[in-house]
């Protein structure tokens, strides 16, 4: 559904946020709400790290099996997270922050897991710069259910795409929770006029 809701564009917007995380070996990565691993894939392609695949619903990490070989599966929600304190040098977050049923808990929760200087990769839909693309896109999500409908059967999973899209800070609102949970160095990256942007925080 992504690469047709997208035209395949989140795999090039997926490979930006590995390309920013520098990785080696002794590196330890959390990929939280990654679903069917794709971005978890990415990375273990880049760097042989500990790399956990971590998702609240195991049907997702079944998927991400299939794709990501030598992770570590892990089902569990993003508010309660089942790790130590300082543990990783990553968090990434590709889609999901805007799922997440407490943001501000999730925050938290990253910034606890994260060893000090660790960073925060995020992707996730934001607030689209230019009015007219902005009314444009609006009114391509109300055809993308039709889409879900047309090819998955599954009309009613994409309904809220648009809506759950508007409610979601954008870029500058993102970054100020960030900032109020302590996060430093803060840096947006817009794609695509700000579609969907990349906010790298440190820990
Ligand atoms: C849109 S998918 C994104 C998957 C993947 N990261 C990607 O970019 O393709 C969102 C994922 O977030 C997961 N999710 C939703 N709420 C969650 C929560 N509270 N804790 C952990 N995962 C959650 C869902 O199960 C789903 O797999």
């Amino acid at each position: 559904m992504n690469d047709i809701m997208s035209f395949g564009l989140h795999r090039s917007w997926k490979k930006k946020v590995v390309s920013l995380m520098d990785i080696n070996e002794s590196s330890v990565v959390l990929d939280l709400a990654s679903g069917s691993g794709d971005l978890a894939n990415l990375i273990k392609k880049k760097s042989n790290c500990s790399c956990i695949i971590y998702d609240a619903n195991t049907k997702m990490l079944l998927k991400a099996k299939k794709k990501v070989s030598d992770g570590i599966f892990i089902s569990g929600k993003a508010e309660n997270l089942p790790f130590k304190n300082n543990v990783f040098d990553y968090v990434t977050v590709g889609f999901g922050l805007r799922n997440f049923s407490d943001l501000n808990k999730s925050i938290l929760e990253i910034k606890r897991v994260l060893k000090k200087n660790g960073f925060l990769l995020c992707l996730e839909f934001s607030d689209i710069n230019n009015d007219l693309f902005r009314k444009l896109f609006h009114f391509y999500g109300k055809i993308i259910p039709k889409y879900a409908e047309l090819f998955f059967n599954k009309k009613l999973a994409y309904n809220y795409l648009i809506e759950s899209i508007k409610q979601f800070p954008n870029q500058i609102e993102l970054s100020k929770k960030l900032k109020k949970n302590k996060f430093n160095n803060i840096n947006v990256i817009d794609i695509l006029d700000g579609l969907a942007a990349i906010h790298i925080s440190k820990k």
